[in-house]
């Protein structure tokens, strides 16, 4: 069965042949009040013109030609030429069981190949709050493209090439506690760095940067230092994405490009696409190359010979075009480096690599609120840090509230409670707002949070469980105005889903669950299952399936697990 958008813009379509009029009707959009009908079209304003009529005309001219009948209830024109349209109580039922037969719910399916490059931390360092956002945004849009059927490459694009490595090699030598690190590898990598930037002598620092070109140039002492820096991270940096829920396809760092750069510099001087200047080479841009572009070179090449960020990117993007011959590359970063993806994409588009579309996926800074976690001066707070005070934060509440669970189940539902607060916190905002985490509102149990829309989720199954009903959808329509308002809320999740993934905003799904969260609680006030029977009894048990399903797929989409219990 066609999906809702679909079936009435057809019908819309066979109305709009039926009066003559030669044109394609563009898609149907879903209201924001119920007294606007369930859909509108807006399509009289753009086609009164070509049919020589004004729009609201031409409105009650495709309104008398639309059926009533088994779709539509009622059909009305509304103010200068919009129509609105009302769905039958008997339609929406068939539609629900129809969408919640599908795994995938009616979304709309995508073929196609994203790399989606995210996370990305720099490594023998702790991965700190500021990675935050890249991880969780750049998760959610890991499934959501999942979801939607592309096929994904998800790159974590660490940094893990650069002088960093010939000061920890020094800072290595002359201090490590080896105890200590292999205690905690990398707080003992990070203190000894830290050390490095205090304390090192001239000589340490020529040292450093001797030590640095011995690794560039493949010394095998230093190459399996290096490679101990890394190992150690990546077993870190795993345990909090496996806390997080997200997981990598690939894992090439910035050293995996690394023997590519002097060759494609040199190919790109040979192009004449970027020229020496002052020593140095850069990739100079006119002011038709983009906005704020000129007299912002792009620097590939310093001075003293070494490649920059700049260049490992670009050879980034020529070893994803060849290697999956992407439709799409994404690069979840913060606000920061916006200039930094201006210039790279301007770069690929003078070397003619317009195969695929990029995209700079930025998102606005996190900060935390005064207090024992607060963000202040230098003060770096540890992802993992976070992450416990959350989990502890929501402890206390399901010790309050959950006292009957075991200890066991308290531990779990609070480990996912927690995480999934902070998730949320972030995921529920405009990723290019800065945001500003407030322990008590994301852990409110009423409002737009994690807790309040797993709670929602874990009560629908509680019910199912308390009263018997079937996980299944029936083709019995709502009967009262809490259970239309619920059923038509449903039928949105094949548009939601896709116009998250479009404007890369989980917010846009977040904001939704939200709604259909508060909508559940507006049906439980006004229609009772306990007792009731027949055909109501069936709708109320499909109405309840429908959107426990809508909420855990949704939230899956946002990496927050959807408990049975909470
Ligand atoms: N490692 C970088 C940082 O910590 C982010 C890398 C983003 N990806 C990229 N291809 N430049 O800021």
């Amino acid at each position: 069965m066609a999906t809702v958008v679909e079936s009435l813009t057809q019908l819309l379509q066979s109305a709009a042949d039926s009066v003559g009029l030669e044109a394609s009707i563009p898609p149907v959009n879903a209201t924001k009040s119920p007294d606007l009908g369930d859909y509108q079209s807006n399509c009289c304003f753009r086609l009164a013109k070509a049919a020589k009529t004004s729009p609201r005309e031409l409105a009650a001219k495709l309104a008398e030609a639309l059926p009533i009948g088994p779709v539509l209830a009622k059909v009305e024109v509304a103010g200068p030429g919009f129509l609105n349209l009302f769905l039958s109580e008997a339609y929406l039922g068939q539609a629900l069981q129809a969408q919640f037969a599908d795994p995938k719910l009616h979304v709309p399916q995508t073929q196609g190949t994203v790399v989606i490059d995210y996370s990305s931390p720099n490594v023998a360092k702790r991965m700190h709050v500021g990675h935050l956002r890249s991880t969780v945004i750049g998760g959610s849009l890991h499934k959501l493209y999942d979801f939607c059927g592309w096929t994904v490459v998800a790159d974590n694009h660490i940094g893990d090439w650069g002088t960093q490595f010939g000061k920890l090699i020094v800072s290595w030598d002359a201090w490590v506690d080896q105890a200590a690190f292999e205690e905690d590898p990398i707080g003992e990598l990070q203190r000894i760095y830290v050390k490095f930037s205090q304390d090192a002598t001239d000589a340490q620092q020529d040292k450093a940067r001797e030590e640095t070109a011995k690794l560039q140039a493949g010394d095998s002492r230093n190459l399996a230092l290096w490679k101990r820096f890394i190992d150690a991270s990546m077993v870190e940096f795993e345990s909090i994405y496996t806390r997080l829920g997200v997981s990598f396809d690939v894992t090439y760092g910035e050293s995996h490009y690394n023997e590519m750069l002097q060759p494609l510099v040199n190919t790109l001087l040979e192009q004449g696409v970027a020229e020496e200047s002052d020593g140095a080479v850069i990739i100079p841009f006119e002011k038709s190359d983009g906005k704020g572009l000129k007299d912002q070179p792009f620097l590939i090449r310093k001075r003293d010979g070494a490649a920059l960020y700049g260049t490992t990117d670009l050879a980034t993007v020529r070893f994803r075009l060849d290697t999956w011959a992407p439709h799409r590359v994404l690069y979840v970063t913060d606000t920061r480096q916006q200039l930094h993806f201006k210039q790279l994409f301007a770069a690929t588009k003078k070397l003619g690599w317009n195969q695929s579309e990029l995209w700079h996926v930025w998102f606005g800074l996190l900060s935390l609120p005064e207090g024992n976690m607060s963000s202040r001066a230098g003060n770096v707070i540890n992802l993992k840090d976070l992450l416990d005070a959350a989990v502890a934060k929501a402890r206390e509440i399901v010790d309050e509230k959950s006292a009957e669970l075991s200890d066991e189940e308290r531990a779990m539902v609070a480990e996912a409670v927690g995480v999934s607060a902070v998730r949320y916190a972030d995921l529920s905002q405009n990723p290019q707002a800065n945001v500003v985490f407030d322990w008590d509102k994301m852990m409110a149990m009423d409002g737009n949070t994690a807790p309040f829309l797993m709670y929602g989720h874990a009560r629908l199954r509680s019910i199912q469980r308390k009263e018997g009903l079937q996980h299944v959808v029936t083709e019995h329509g709502p009967v009262n105005d809490a259970e239309r308002q619920l059923c038509t809320l449903l039928l949105r999740f094949p548009d939601v889903v896709p116009a998250a993934l479009a404007a890369s905003r989980p917010s846009i799904l977040a904001e939704y669950l939200f709604t259909v969260a508060r909508a559940v609680n507006r049906f439980y006030s006004q229609s009772r299952i306990k007792g009731s029977v027949g055909e109501e009894r069936a709708a109320r048990a499909s109405l309840v399936a429908a959107a426990s399903m809508t909420l855990s797929t949704g939230l899956g989409l946002l990496g927050i697990p959807a408990l049975e219990r909470m």
